[in-house]
């Protein structure tokens, strides 16, 4: 397959080599004088005032290394590639060699996936060989969101504390892999205002017994349990079916000073786990889910 989108290019590149391996012959050629008979002369040029020339040829084994590097280029260009279009005899190229180094990899790493493909998540998370296989496909595919221990950040959730958006048990950490998730939880300024944000606000507070203006906690309270119940749950303590957190814990996703629940309240938050079915394919998939399982094994469930 070319490269090229026109056969013009094909034939300038093809020109300009053959015809820089003529003038390098030429060169050469009319370069290979012998020394005259007789004392050796000087040529009649003087450079700078002093400097002069022998009159000697250029030496032989200087030249037969340049006539070696032309029959080296040509033999070179009727094996690889390098006359336009031209493939060369071996019909070599870059992507080849990559696609041939894929599959090779390909073959011995396929039957590892397919041992842990076939067991049980919990297994597979139990087993060291796949969880060091996991978390180099964790540092390459999710680290630069969750971090490389996990830990999560500012509005990418921590994987190794137990506390899930949208569930722990190891089908559904693969679910949400494999599917990605939207997290949207709507914008309440322009509903409640400025002062109701801020009730709301405290009461969301009050209810992981954070410190709080208890009079707006008291009108939040009203507020809450119109607007917010239907995702939050009656007690606040989330949804995971909608991944919508619990308000209740000490766990934040966005952050738990009254400055950052105004800012969430009023705006709202659209967070995004991309999908990664095709692209990881469900091998992948399956030990990287078994890895996040092993990261809150030893935890406390909340
Ligand atoms: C582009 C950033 C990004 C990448 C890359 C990413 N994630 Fe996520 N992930 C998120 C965000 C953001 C959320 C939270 C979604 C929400 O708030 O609804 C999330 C949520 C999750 C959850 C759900 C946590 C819970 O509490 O229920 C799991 C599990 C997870 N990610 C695992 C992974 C794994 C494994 C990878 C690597 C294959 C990965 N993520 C790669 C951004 C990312
Ligand atoms: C349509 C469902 C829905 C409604 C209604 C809703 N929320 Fe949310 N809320 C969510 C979701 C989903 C998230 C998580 C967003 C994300 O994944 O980043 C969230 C996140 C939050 C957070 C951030 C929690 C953290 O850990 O940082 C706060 C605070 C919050 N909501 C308060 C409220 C309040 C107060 C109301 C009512 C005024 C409300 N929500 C109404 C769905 C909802």
């Amino acid at each position: 397959m070319s490269d090229f989108v026109s056969d013009t290019w094909h034939y300038y590149v093809l020109g300009l080599v053959v015809l820089s391996l003529i003038f390098c012959v030429w060169i050469l050629a009319s370069n290979m004088t012998r020394r005259e008979k007789g004392p050796v002369t000087l040529h009649e040029h003087i450079w700078d005032e002093t400097l002069q020339e022998y009159n000697h040829p250029l030496p032989r084994w200087w030249m037969f290394m340049f006539w070696g590097a032309l029959v080296f280029a040509v033999g070179y260009l009727a094996v690889f590639p390098g006359l336009g279009a031209y493939q060369g005899y071996f019909g070599w190229s870059e992507v080849k060699q990559y696609q041939d180094e894929v599959k090779t990899t390909d073959a011995q790493i396929r039957p590892l996936y397919a041992k842990y493909a076939k067991q049980d998540l919990a297994a597979v998370a139990a087993d060291p060989e796949a969880q060091a296989m996991g978390q180099r496909l964790f540092l390459t595919y999710c680290a630069q969101c969750h971090g490389s221990d996990a830990h999560g950040n500012k509005g990418f959730p921590n994987l190794t504390d137990n506390d899930w958006l949208y569930g722990g048990d190891p089908q559904t950490i693969e679910t949400t892999i494999t599917g990605g998730r939207n997290g949207a939880m709507p914008a309440w300024g322009p509903v409640l205002g400025t002062e109701g944000v801020k009730d709301v606000a405290n009461y969301v507070r009050s209810l992981s017994g954070l410190a709080n203006d208890s009079i707006r906690a008291q009108r939040g309270k009203d507020l809450f349990a119109t607007n917010c119940v239907a995702c939050h749950g009656p007690e606040g303590k989330g949804n995971q079916a909608l991944g919508a957190p619990n308000l209740t814990d000490k766990v934040w996703l966005w952050g738990s000073s009254e400055a950052t629940i105004i800012e969430t309240v009023t705006k709202g938050r659209q967070n995004q786990m991309p999908v990664f079915k095709d692209f990881l394919g469900p091998e992948k998939i399956h030990l990287l889910a078994a890895y996040v399982v092993s990261l809150s094994k030893n935890q406390p469930s909340k």
